[in-house]
């Protein structure tokens, strides 16, 4: 047959389908909590609107060529070494914190809040310093392989639009939320609860006028104590009525469930005064939730609430260790957080091996929690971080009609912190990777199908 006949064959058998990018070579993926895929000779081509239109394993460079011909786009071939893995997801980092992560580590939370954070969030009352630090924090996200996040910005509405706004421009898939605080807190850095509700719906009606599926707005009580009653249960009739996420802390330091047990008495515990406010939804993110009852646990579940877990921030607070073995056998909903900068880093990275080292610590005096394995550690950070922003269905893994948010990962890259042996299989390598592995291995990061960073 004419070659100009076979294309114009094929070109009718794809219909309406069309791909901007089809990839041969690697790719490593969470199938679920428990199983991580190791596919090589693997096929993913991802449509224009970033939806993967078909995945094959097994396949030959030349059956890849004719899948490329197919959908008349060139092939990407990933070599022998490199590799493509799912988008790192972080479900809770604050933004503003950026300018100070990796400094002032010496104080646990309520006076770490009061000492370094508090002063520094309300620098963001200036809108150009906003700018450049949200630039920056993005930035540094991105080039780590962070694909999508939670965010926490400041009280402040103007730097929280600014934050919005530069997510979206740079490409990034976020939640983003403007902080809410009216009680307990320094006179510099705190809103009336009329003025915080105000600016809140103020906040959420312009991302939702962005119309773009990839940056959301995020209601975002600070924390309990920071929050009147009056604000909380504003607060939940607004996601209510825009049918938004919700953020916040919970259960993450003996001290903070002491004083909790004390403005809200009339309660059994901590995640009940969430929940009696309407902020405990199948759509809330609460971070931490190192030391949670039995009951609220189970409340946790009933509502289907997510759990980001922040094992940097759990060291580096002196917090405690959460039970993720226990939490994951119970069925929740949990994803990894780096808590920039209770958490010292901005890199998932580094908190798959903190949450590895978490788990082993406790399962030393808990020996019925066994640590975690590798498969989990990163299904938490890609799969189930999807599942706690609420994109399970259309992130996390590499499935037909799910939106490509990828990384190409090349652990030859210049300056590489990896040596390869010969006897390195796929496997071995990404091993290699994920416990050795930096900026420098990420050499390209799509989001949507869309390159938004490539070294
Ligand atoms: N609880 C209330 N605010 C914060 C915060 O900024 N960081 C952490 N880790 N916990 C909090
Ligand atoms: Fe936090």
């Amino acid at each position: 047959m004419h070659l100009y006949s076979l294309a114009l064959i094929s070109a009718a058998l794809v219909g309406s389908i069309s791909a901007q990018n089809v990839f041969y070579g690697s790719f490593i993926h969470s199938v679920n909590v428990t199983n991580l895929e190791h596919v090589t000779k693997g096929v993913i081509a991802v449509d224009r609107t970033g939806k993967i239109v078909q995945v094959e394993t097994n396949t030959s460079e030349t059956q890849a060529r004719q899948i490329a011909t197919k959908y008349r786009v060139s092939l990407t071939l990933l070599g022998n070494q490199k590799f493509l893995m799912p988008g790192l997801i972080d479900t809770h980092i604050h933004a503003p914190q950026y300018v100070f992560t990796g400094s002032g580590m010496d104080l646990q939370l309520l006076d770490w809040l009061n000492t370094y954070t508090f002063p520094r969030e309300a620098r963001f009352n200036d809108t150009s310093y906003a700018r450049d630090a949200y630039n920056k924090v993005v930035d540094r996200l991105v080039r780590g392989g962070t694909t999508a996040a939670s965010y926490y910005a400041t009280i402040h509405l103007e730097s929280s639009k600014i934050l919005a706004d530069i997510v979206e421009k740079k490409g990034q898939r976020a939640l983003v939320g403007k902080v809410n605080m009216d009680r307990n807190s320094p006179d510099f850095y705190v809103e009336s609860t009329a003025q915080s509700l105000k600016d809140t719906e103020t906040f959420i009606q312009y991302v939702l006028s962005k119309n773009n599926s990839r940056v959301i707005p995020i209601v975002t009580p600070r924390f309990v104590p920071s929050c009147t009653t009056e604000l909380m249960k504003g607060l939940g009739n607004l996601a209510a009525k825009y049918n938004v996420p919700i953020q916040s802390h919970l259960d993450e330091n003996l001290d903070e469930i002491a004083w909790v047990k004390q403005l809200h008495p009339d309660q059994p515990d901590y995640t009940s005064v969430y929940d009696v406010n309407g902020l405990l939804t199948n759509r809330t993110i609460m971070a931490h939730v190192v030391h949670p009852t039995d009951a609220e646990r189970q409340l946790l579940k009933q509502r289907g609430a997510g759990i980001s877990h922040c094992p940097n921030s759990n060291f580096s607070l002196r917090s405690g260790i959460a039970k993720v073995r226990q939490m994951l056998a119970e069925g929740q909903k949990i994803g990894l957080g780096t808590d920039v900068a209770g958490g010292y880093g901005t890199s998932i990275l580094n908190t798959i091996r903190t949450g590895y080292f978490a788990a082993i610590a406790r399962s030393f005096d808990h020996p019925d929690d066994k640590y975690l394995k590798l498969a989990e550690i990163f299904y938490l950070a890609t799969l189930g971080g999807a599942d706690v922003l609420g994109m399970k269905n259309t992130l996390g893994n590499f499935v037909v009609g799910k939106q490509f948010d990828a990384l190409i990962v090349d652990p030859l890259a210049r300056g590489s912190p990896i040596d390869l042996f010969s006897h390195d299989d796929v496997k071995t390598i990404f091993e290699k990777f994920i416990n050795n592995g930096d900026d420098r291995n990420i050499i390209q990061v799509f989001v949507d199908g869309k390159s938004i960073h490539r070294v």
